[in-house]
């Protein structure tokens, strides 16, 4: 995979050479990589290509685009080339006792989770997916309103990568034009009133193609195409877990009112009409914003309600 990653074509013969195969095992190789997802392309005479090359996941690019004072937060960055979910992983970390600072990041997810028990669609090589581990010693309490303040720091990571334009749909979707680009997945364990850890799952989609995005039953976009400039997956890596530590670190201190006016500044749906669809019911109202605890504030039939919780989704009209 690693020769083929720059895009140019290799032949048969040159990559069984190289790779000390015979032929036919680099044909089966190829296969390989394509039931990946993988565009590869073959032509005769010049062998095989990945189309746009792929930039693979590089734990000293990534580290590269660290700040001085993030630097000491990064407590461990794991790199797998396949995992079911970098989230469990992270939860079955954290469960052992794992320390802050705990990252994952995958090529490929088998099982990626999103909210409210949706699958993530998260194909080889394309996209971002990455989780981390922060633990808060005074409970659920102290993460209050989070959710929200990783989709401000994610935006805020996007837009130092070169991507502008971005919104933010309640609790921490974030769209380009009505099309989802990335989404935020956050678990807790341990124990709710004392020492907890949460688990902080993001995933970005840069340059997905079509064919694995079919299961997606949303309209979906791709940061890739958003910048003038390329967007490199490890400098995208390096500023979120950047904006992440240090977002966590200063969390307990400042909490979600440090960020509940840029999250204001950029939410789709302000003064719109819109349901909110819960566990066995929906309901429908204006947005009017949201409180410091980062919890909807609705108007339903002219009396002001308050939503949170993360098994809430909220969709707009027309
Ligand atoms: C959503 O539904 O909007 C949340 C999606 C979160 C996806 C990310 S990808 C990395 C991490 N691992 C997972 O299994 N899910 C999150």
């Amino acid at each position: 995979m690693i020769i083929l990653s720059d895009g140019k074509y290799h032949s048969g013969e040159d990559l069984g050479k190289e790779l000390g195969i015979s032929r036919s095992a680099v044909w089966k190789q190829v296969k390989k990589i394509s039931a990946l997802g993988v565009l590869l392309e073959s032509k005769k005479g010049c062998g095989y290509r990945i189309s746009g090359g792929l930039e693979l996941l590089d734990s000293g690019l990534i580290q590269q685009q660290l700040s001085v004072a993030v630097k000491p937060l990064l407590s461990n960055m794991q790199i797998l080339s396949t995992v079911s979910s970098t989230n469990m992983l992270a939860r079955q970390h954290a469960e052992q006792g794992n320390a802050s600072g705990w990252v994952v990041l995958a090529e490929e997810q088998t099982n990626g989770r999103g909210r409210r028990g949706k699958s993530w669609v998260s194909p080889y090589g394309c996209n971002l997916y990455l989780s981390l581990v922060w633990g808060f010693d005074g409970g659920v309490k102290e993460i209050e309103g989070l959710s929200l303040a990783v989709a401000v720091v994610v935006l805020r990571g996007l837009r130092l990568s070169g991507v502008e334009g971005l919104s933010l749909k309640w609790p921490n979707d974030l769209l380009y034009q009505n099309k989802k680009i990335g989404g935020i997945l956050l678990e807790v364990v341990g124990d709710p009133s004392g020492y907890c850890q949460v688990v902080i799952g993001v995933g970005i989609n840069i340059n997905m193609s079509e064919q694995p995005s079919r299961s997606i039953g949303q309209a979906w976009g791709n940061v890739g195409e958003l910048s003038d400039s390329k967007i490199g997956r490890n400098q995208l890596a390096g500023v979120m877990i950047d904006q992440l530590l240090l977002l966590l670190s200063k969390y307990k201190k400042i909490g979600f009112v440090g960020y509940k006016e840029e999250w204001l500044q950029h939410d789709t749906f302000m003064d719109k009409r819109v349901k909110l669809l819960m566990m066995n019911n929906s309901v429908e109202g204006i947005v009017r914003g949201i409180d410091d605890s980062g919890a909807l504030i609705l108007e339903v039939d002219g009396a002001v309600k308050i939503f949170s919780g993360g098994e809430i989704s909220l969709r707009g009209f027309e």
